[in-house]
């Protein structure tokens, strides 16, 4: 495991050789990790994106997500565990609805398991609200999934609706 390092986060589109970084960085965040060949194949999607947060030439964090006609559906965020409380997560989120604001989607989209409180507390810092709670959602321990939502309002440039 790295340590925490100083200086500027800088948010960059993934490529291939940072393939292990995620990996890395999932394996440390998830219960059920997604195999290293998932990101591969999200790499080479037209409508799938990765990108990172480095800070001091490292990568501390990734957020995975799908730009799907108006929306955005965010498939995982995850900050490295030895980076974690000190605005990675925040600043990937940032960068997500920046990014959707600016393509004038209308809505982001995620599932989330209903006991994770940190990414339920990131989501909500940043106006998602419940939807919908699905049952069972998770294979692997049967927990529910809540979806969130965030509506955009594109006109204005902020957050709402
Ligand atoms: C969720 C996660 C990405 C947050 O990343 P982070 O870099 O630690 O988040 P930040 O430091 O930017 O925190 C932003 C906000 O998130 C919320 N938050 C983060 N960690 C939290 C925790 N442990 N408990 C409650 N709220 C938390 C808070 O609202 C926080 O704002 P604050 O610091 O002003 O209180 C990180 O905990 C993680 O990687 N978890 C494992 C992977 C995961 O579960 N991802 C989400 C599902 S895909």
């Amino acid at each position: 495991m790295r340590a925490v390092h100083p200086g500027a986060l800088v948010i960059t589109a993934a490529t291939e050789v940072d393939l292990d970084a995620i990996d890395e960085i999932s394996q440390h965040s998830f219960k059920t990790p997604w195999p290293r060949q998932t990101f591969v194949d999200e790499l080479a999607r037209d409508h799938a994106r990765i990108d990172l947060a480095r800070r001091g030439g490292d990568v501390v964090g990734y957020v995975n997500y799908w730009l799907v006609t108006d929306e955005v559906h965010l498939l995982a965020i995850a900050t490295h565990p030895d980076a974690r409380r000190g605005g990675v997560g925040a600043a990937l989120m940032r960068h997500l609805i920046d990014g959707a604001l600016a393509r004038r989607a209308r809505l982001v989209t995620l599932e989330v398991r209903a006991g994770n409180e940190a990414a339920r507390g990131l989501y909500a810092r940043f106006g998602f609200a419940d939807i919908a709670t699905r049952r069972s959602y998770y294979g692997d321990d049967g927990e529910d999934a809540v979806v969130m939502t965030l509506a955009l309002a594109p006109t204005t440039g902020e957050p709402g609706g």
